[in-house]
């Protein structure tokens, strides 16, 4: 791969000034050694956070979600879905129709966040999130009605039940004050009570990887990892519960959100980092945070670009040495203008079109020049990406003690959709540094809405059969004969078959789940043996079980 330039468009650029420009491009050329390093680094990091005292430092969060389970068959219903995590939110209706094991999306609304309200106060940003919700009920005729609601809030959180997500920080823009540390869940509850014109049901927090794993896994049983690579970028995977040292328990799978973006932040990428990701980060609203993502995602891209070209104006390498007030203004660069730039076709032509808009005094040469910047930085975006994809679908492999793991991706993100050739040149990559691994890409139908609303589904049938196991229990004694709850050892230490018999017979499938020690009550779903897949029917969204935690520093193993 080092010195591949097989996407790389360098015709038509005299060898002299192709020379100076590369001299200027050759930091963001990562070798396939190069990137082997940034995979090895990144698998230790990601076992810092899967650690049960490590994580308190470490940069890749691996964040637990308590996802364990993808849709039965048996959910239906209607739900509300909200999507937050870009520049856009979004309000869905989503009904889920059991018959037909289908998922639709009734009717959406997209809200603008503007500017103004991203950088205020957390309370006016959900009091706008409730307005638009309101709006979008009236929209519907549903506000009478009090619908379970999945919340896709693609920011990283640490999740401490299905419906309590606190915010570590913000990313991609976002900077609202009074809300990191905060229960996220809390403060959307708490805006709609401002109101008091409308009620929604019970709420499940989801970050849009899971939402866009969960959305492929409906179709593809064997997606047990999603990716996002689109505003910011960030992946998760099915983890074996034995490593989430967090997380109590030893038997089957937990979805883990890595946030990903955050690989770097402590210092760990400096050889990689160019000069231009250095000024990208210092004049970004969240200095030396998400590392990873600035030089990956769509969000930061452009302005990548647009460095890189200032910079070569300034070296009198393009456009005569003149940078127009646009080349000078941050953020005038648009990441959709690479995508655009690098068409196979077109690109040239609208290479000029675009160096025409930001009053640059180009000619052949500097579209030329222009185009191949942009093929640099996404090219590189891309490989970091695989790089990153590949560690996980080693560690799955690896995890399973298999020879050769088939897996499947759900992918989402306007980077990977748009850009003409960043999923070919990002599969090539996953090949070449994963190649025990047949990984195959799922592009996720709509996981921020749809996956957001399965989730809920999977969570309310949960809870709805574990309150059905406990009515039954607490009238056991009068109907003794006629209802039965059976508890079966499974032969594993603390994993237990939970059956009912009797009048609740809808239940007697069994519910499985993590057991609930914080609770302590015998009744409470318990988990069974590892299944072949992670897709285990019924298996739950449980709480967390979260076991002594010490303060970040204090003593303590973190093998995994
Ligand atoms: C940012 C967020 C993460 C999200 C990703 C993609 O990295 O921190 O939670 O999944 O963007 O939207």
């Amino acid at each position: 791969m080092s010195g591949d330039t097989a996407t790389l468009h360098l015709d038509g650029i005299p060898p002299h000034m192709l020379s100076e420009v590369e001299k200027h491009l050759k930091p963001f050329r990562l070798s396939l050694e190069k990137l082997q390093e940034v995979s090895a680094r990144l698998r230790k990091d990601m076992l810092r956070g899967l650690g049960k005292h490590a994580h308190h430092r470490a940069a890749v969060k691996m964040l637990p979600t308590f996802v364990r389970a993808t849709p039965d068959g048996t959910e239906k219903g209607d739900f509300l879905a909200l999507d937050l995590g870009g520049t856009n939110f979004r309000v869905l209706h989503v009904r889920v129709l059991e018959e037909e094991q289908r998922v639709l999306k009734m009717d959406s609304q997209i809200c603008a966040i503007p500017q103004e309200i991203m950088l205020g106060t957390g309370e006016k940003l959900f009091d706008h999130i409730a307005a638009c919700l309101a709006e979008f009920l009236d929209s519907q005729k549903l506000r009478g009605q009090t619908l379970p609601l999945g919340f896709t809030f693609s920011f990283p959180c640490e999740q401490k039940e299905i419906d309590k997500s606190i915010l570590i920080r913000w990313t991609k823009g976002f900077n609202c004050s009074g809300v990191e540390g905060e229960d996220v869940v809390r403060l959307l509850k708490e805006a709609i009570h401002r109101r008091g014109d409308y009620h929604i049901g019970s709420v499940a927090m989801v970050n849009d990887t899971v939402g866009t794993m969960m959305s492929c896994g409906y179709r593809d049983q064997s997606c047990e990892i999603g990716m996002i690579i689109g505003t910011g970028t960030n992946a998760c995977y099915m983890e074996e519960m034995k490593n989430v040292k967090r997380v109590e328990g030893e038997d089957g799978r937990m979805c883990i959100n890595t946030e990903w973006g955050g690989f770097g932040d402590d210092g760990s990428l400096k050889d990689v980092l160019t000069e231009f990701d250095e000024e990208v980060d210092r004049t970004s609203i969240n200095p030396g945070v998400h590392t990873f993502e600035k030089m990956i995602s769509g969000m930061y891209l452009g302005e990548i670009v647009r460095l890189v070209l200032l910079k070569l104006t300034q070296e009198k390498l393009l456009f005569k040495g003149c940078p127009s007030e646009a080349l000078l203004s941050p953020g005038s660069f648009e990441t959709k203008f690479i995508s655009e730039i690098e068409e196979p076709d077109t690109g040239l032509e609208n290479a000029k079109k675009i160096l025409t808009k930001l009053a640059l005094d180009w000619d052949l040469v500097d579209a030329r020049v222009a185009r191949l910047v942009c093929d640099t930085v996404s090219s590189r975006s891309a490989r970091l990406c695989a790089a990153a994809l590949a560690t996980i679908a080693n560690r799955i492999r690896t995890n399973r003690g298999l020879d050769h793991l088939k897996t499947t991706v759900g992918v989402d993100g306007t980077v990977y959709r748009k850009h003409p050739n960043f999923s070919d040149e990002l599969q090539a990559a996953v090949r070449l540094l994963a190649p025990k691994c047949d990984v195959t890409f799922l592009i996720s139908e709509d996981g921020s809405g749809k996956g957001a609303a399965m989730v809920t589904a999977v969570a309310q049938r949960l809870a709805l059969q574990s309150r059905l196991l406990e009515d039954s229990d607490g009238e056991d004694e009068e109907e003794e004969e006629e209802e039965k709850v059976i508890v079966l050892r499974t032969g594993q230490a603390g994993c237990r078959r939970l059956c009912v018999s009797g009048r609740n017979k809808d239940l007697s499938k069994s519910v499985e789940g993590k057991r609930d020690e914080g609770a302590g009550s015998g009744r409470e779903p318990t988990n069974t043996p590892a299944q072949p897949t992670w897709n285990t029917p019924g298996a739950a969204l449980t709480r967390e079980q979260v076991s002594g935690d010490r303060k970040a520093g204090e003593p303590g193993t973190d093998e995994v």
